[in-house]
C-alpha cells in the first residue's frame, strides 16, 4: 500500500525531481504548483505527508504550514520544508511555523527518503487503503497529428484483448473529440464527459465498469465525449484517479493520446509504463518526435519507457529509416508499412485489421506486435491452452525458428 506524499513547489522542475526521488522510494506523489492549490489538495486527498517549498509567489511555505496547523482537519499532518535557504534563521522560522522537519536543496534522494519515512513512522494518521496497481499502461503518442496514433492504439488494444481473452481497456484521451468508439463501431452511451462532473474520489471500479463500452473481442472502451466542451472540466487529478482504478482492474490499459502536453495528457504520460512514440517518415513528424523526446528526458522518463515506432502513412517519398534513426540518435523499434486501403476501409466499417484479417500480412504484423508488447508473464503462458490468436503467434514463432535452424 503506497503512502501518499503531497509536494508543493512553484518550480515544475523541482516538482518533477522530488517526485522522481519519492516514486523511487515506492511513494505515491501528488504535485501542487502553489500554496493555495497545496492546501486545497491537502484537504481533498488527505496525504500522509506534505513536502513544502518555502519561497513561492502568493502564499509562501511558512504560511501554508501555519494554516495546516490551524486547520482541525489537517493539524496532525506531518510537514517537511524543503528549500534552498539553509540558514539557521530560516530553519527556526520553519520549525516555528509548525514544520516537523527541514531539509536543504539540493538534496540526496536517500536522505529525502529516509527523512520522509521517519516522519511517516511518527505520524498517527491512518492510511487509506488503496487499490493494488498491477496492469500495464501503454500510451500511444505523437505531437504531430495524423500519424496513426488512434489507428494503432485501437489495433493494439484489440489485438491484446484477442490474444489474452480480454482484460484490456482502451482509453480515449483525445478530449477535443476522439473516435475510438467509432473506430470499433461501438454506439456511444457514457463517456469521459460523465466523469468530468464527478469528484475524483467517487470514481471506483464499479463506476467505470458500468460506463465502459464492450467490444465482442473482449476489449472495454472508455470514449471521450463527442463535444469538446463536455470534456473541459477533466484535469490531471481526475485522469490519474481513473487510470489508477483501471490498472487495478485490467491487465492492459491502452491510451489513445492527444497531440499535446496539456495537464491531463501529462498526467496520463506519467501513469504510463510505456510510451509508444509514433513517427511518420516526414520531416515535421521527426521534428515533433525530437521535441517530445526532449520533454520526456526533462520529465525524467528513462529511455526504456519510450519505444519508437515508424508508421508509413503515405505511399511515396518518405525519409529513409536510417536517416530518422540518425537524427533521433536511437533505433526504431517497429515499422508499420503503408496500408491505406486496409486502414481506411477498416476505419469506415469500424473493424480493425488485427481482428478482421488476422491471417493477412497486415493482421499478422499487428498481432505479432501485440504479442511483443505483452508482459513477460503473458508471453510465457502456454499457447496450447491459449486463444486462437496466441496459437497463431506461437505457430509463427516455431516457423521462424525452423527457418533459422
Ligand atoms: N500505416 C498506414 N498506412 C496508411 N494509412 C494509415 C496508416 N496508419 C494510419 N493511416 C491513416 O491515417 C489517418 C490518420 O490516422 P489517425 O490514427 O487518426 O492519426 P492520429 O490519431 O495520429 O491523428 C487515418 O485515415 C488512418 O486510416
Ligand atoms: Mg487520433
Amino acid at each position: 500500500m503506497a503512502q501518499r506524499i503531497l509536494v508543493v513547489d512553484d518550480s515544475m522542475m523541482n516538482l518533477k525531481t522530488i517526485e522522481l526521488a519519492l516514486v523511487s522510494g515506492g511513494f505515491e506523489v501528488i504535485l501542487a504548483p502553489d500554496g493555495r492549490e497545496g492546501l486545497r489538495l491537502a484537504e481533498s486527498i488527505r496525504p500522509d505527508l506534505i513536502i513544502l517549498d518555502v519561497e513561492m509567489p502568493g502564499m509562501d511555505g511558512y504560511e501554508v504550514c501555519r494554516r495546516i496547523r490551524r486547520s482541525s482537519a489537517l493539524a496532525t499532518l506531518p510537514v517537511m520544508m524543503l528549500t534552498a535557504n539553509t540558514s539557521l534563521h530560516e530553519k527556526i522560522q520553519g520549525l516555528e511555523a509548525g514544520a516537523d522537519d527541514y531539509m536543504g536543496k539540493p538534496f540526496e534522494t536517500e536522505e529525502l527518503l529516509a527523512r520522509a519515512r521517519a516522519l511517516l513512522r511518527r505520524s498517527v494518521i491512518s492510511i487509506q487503503p488503496q487499490e493494488q496497481s498491477s496492469g500495464k499502461v501503454i500510451a500511444f503518442f505523437s505531437l504531430r497529428g495524423g500519424v496513426g496514433v488512434s489507428t494503432l492504439a485501437v489495433n493494439l488494444s484489440a489485438g491484446l484483448a484477442q490474444l489474452w481473452n480480454g482484460g484490456v481497456a482502451l482509453v480515449d484521451m483525445v478530449f477535443t473529440g476522439g473516435h475510438s468508439g467509432l473506430m470499433l463501431n461501438l454506439p456511444l452511451r457514457y463517456s469521459w464527459g460523465d466523469l468530468a462532473t464527478k469528484n475524483s474520489e467517487e470514481i471506483d471500479a464499479d463506476t467505470l465498469d458500468h460506463m465502459m463500452l464492450s467490444h465482442a473481442c473482449g476489449l472495454r472502451v472508455l470514449p471521450s465525449a463527442p463535444r469538446p466542451e463536455d470534456n473541459e472540466p477533466i484535469n490531471g487529478e481526475l485522469v490519474s484517479r481513473v487510470l489508477k482504478v483501471l490498472r487495478s482492474c485490467y491487465n492492459y490499459v491502452v491510451l489513445d493520446m492527444p497531440h499535446s502536453f496539456s495537464e491531463p495528457s501529462l498526467a496520463a504520460l506519467d501513469a504510463a509504463d510505456e510510451i509508444i512514440l509514433l513517427i511518420a517518415p516526414e520531416i515535421g513528424s521527426v521534428v515533433a518526435a525530437t521535441c517530445a523526446m526532449d520533454v520526456f528526458a526533462q520529465l525524467g522518463y528513462g529511455p526504456e519507457k519510450i519505444k519508437l515506432l515508424i508508421n508509413v502513412t503515405f505511399e511515396r517519398g518518405g525519409l529513409p529509416r536510417k536517416d530518422i534513426e540518425k537524427t533521433l540518435g536511437r533505433n526504431l523499434d517497429t515499422a508499420i508499412p503503408f496500408a491505406h486501403d486496409l486502414f481506411v476501409s477498416a476505419l469506415n466499417r469500424g473493424a480493425p485489421p488485427v481482428l478482421e484479417m488476422p491471417t493477412k500480412p497486415l493482421g499478422i504484423l499487428l498481432e505479432d506486435w501485440a504479442f511483443h508488447l505483452s508482459t513477460e508473464a503473458d508471453r510465457h503462458r502456454p499457447a496450447a491452452t491459449g486463444s486462437p490468436a496466441h496459437k497463431r503467434v506461437h505457430q509463427r514463432q516455431l516457423q521462424r525458428q525452423g527457418a533459422k535452424a
